[in-house]
C-alpha cells in the first residue's frame, strides 16, 4: 500500500508554529513512545535551534516499559531533557517542574546575570497531530492555573497559562508535521491511528502490522488470538478471522472486519505494550 498523507490544514498550522516559536523560550516536544521517531517531526532540530528542549514520551502505558527506558537514554544521549508520560492519566507529568528548571538553567542564569528576576520561562507544546498536545496540556495545566492574556501587550487571542510560579505555557499547542515522504513512517503513523483511516486499506494495513509484530513480538498474536501466527499475514489475518468469528452473509471470512479487530485491539493497548521502534545508538 502506498502511505500517502498531507493533511489539508497543514500550511496553515505551520505558518501559526513558526509564528508562536518566536515568543518561546522552551519547547515541549511530544512524542508517541511506540514510534518515537516516527512521530517526530524531521525538521524540529531547525525549528527549536535556539530553544531549550524537553521530549515528553507520551502514551508509554502503550509503549513496551524495556524500549521506554531505553529511548530515554537514546535522547538523553542527544543532550535532551527526557520523561516518559501518560497525559491520559496525568501520569509523569508532575515531574515535568523540575525537568523545566533543568533545561532552562543557562536562560535563567543568564536572566540573573543581567538583573532580570522572576520572568518566566514560555513554553509551548509541540507534536504531530495525535500524539498527545491537548490531553498533555489539560494535565499538565489541570484546573488550578490562571490564565493570562488580553490584557494590554498580550497579543489579542494568545492564551497564557500561569504554571505556578517560574513557567508560563502557550494553551495552543503547535502542530508540526510527520516526515510524509518517508513510506515506513507513513506506515507506522497508520498502525498508531495517526494517519486518516479513509486513505487505508484495512486488510493491507493490518497484514503489514501481523509482519511487524512476527518480527518484534512473536508471541502476542498467537497469545491473544489462540492461532498459530507464523504464516505469511495474509493467512495470520484469516486465522484472526477464524478464531473471532469474523464471517460475511455467505459465510466467507470477512477480512476487513479482522482487520478492524485487529487495529483496534492494538491501537487500544489490548495486545499490550508494544514498542514498534527500537533506538539504534552506541550507547545501548
Ligand atoms: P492532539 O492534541 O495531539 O491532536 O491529541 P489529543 O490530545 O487529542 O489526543 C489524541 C488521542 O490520544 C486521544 O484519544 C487521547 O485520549 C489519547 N491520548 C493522549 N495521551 C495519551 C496517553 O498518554 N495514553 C493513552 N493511552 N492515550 C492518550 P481519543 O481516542 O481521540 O479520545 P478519547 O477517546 O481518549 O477521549
Amino acid at each position: 500500500m502506498n502511505y500517502q498523507w498531507y493533511p489539508g490544514h497543514m500550511t496553515k498550522a505551520v505558518r501559526m508554529m513558526q509564528e508562536n516559536i518566536k515568543l518561546i523560550d522552551l519547547i515541549i516536544e511530544l512524542v508517541d513512545a511506540r514510534i518515537p521517531l516516527s512521530s517526530r517531526n524531521p525538521d524540529i532540530d531547525k525549528l527549536a535551534a535556539g530553544k531549550s528542549r524537553i521530549v515528553l514520551l507520551n502514551k508509554s502505558d502503550l509503549a513496551d516499559p524495556v524500549y521506554n527506558r531505553q529511548w530515554i537514554r537514546f535522547f538523553e544521549s542527544q543532550n535532551a531533557h527526557v520523561l516518559e508520560v501518560n497525559s491520559k492519566t496525568g501520569s509523569g507529568v508532575k515531574s515535568i517542574q523540575g525537568l523545566v528548571q533543568e533545561a532552562c538553567k543557562e536562560k535563567i542564569e543568564r536572566d540573573r546575570r543581567r538583573g532580570i528576576v522572576n520572568r518566566p520561562v514560555r513554553a509551548m507544546v509541540v507534536g504531530i497531530p495525535n500524539v498527545g498536545k491537548s490531553t498533555f496540556i489539560n494535565a499538565f495545566a489541570g484546573k488550578a492555573c490562571t490564565k493570562t492574556g488580553n490584557k494590554p501587550g498580550v497579543t489579542k487571542g494568545k492564551q497564557w497559562i500561569r504554571m505556578g510560579k517560574g513557567l508560563e505555557l502557550l494553551d495552543t499547542p503547535g502542530i508540526l508535521w510527520p516526515k510524509f515522504e518517508d513510506q515506513q513512517v507513513g506506515m507506522r503513523l497508520a498502525f498508531i491511528g495517526s494517519m486518516n483511516d479513509e486513505v487505508i486499506i484495512m486488510d493491507e494495513l493490518a497484514c503489514d502490522l501481523i509482519h511487524c509484530l512476527q518480527q518484534l513480538y512473536p508471541q502476542t498474536l498467537p497469545q491473544r488470538y489462540d492461532i498459530c501466527g507464523t504464516e505469511e499475514p495474509p493467512f495470520v489475518l484469516a486465522e484472526i478471522a477464524k478464531s473471532r468469528g469474523c464471517y460475511g452473509r455467505g459465510q466467507e471470512l470477512d477480512l476487513e472486519k479482522a482487520a478492524s479487530l485487529l487495529m483496534e485491539d492494538y491501537r487500544s493497548g489490548r495486545l499490550g505494550r508494544i514498542t514498534l521502534e527500537r533506538p539504534v545508538s552506541p550507547g545501548l
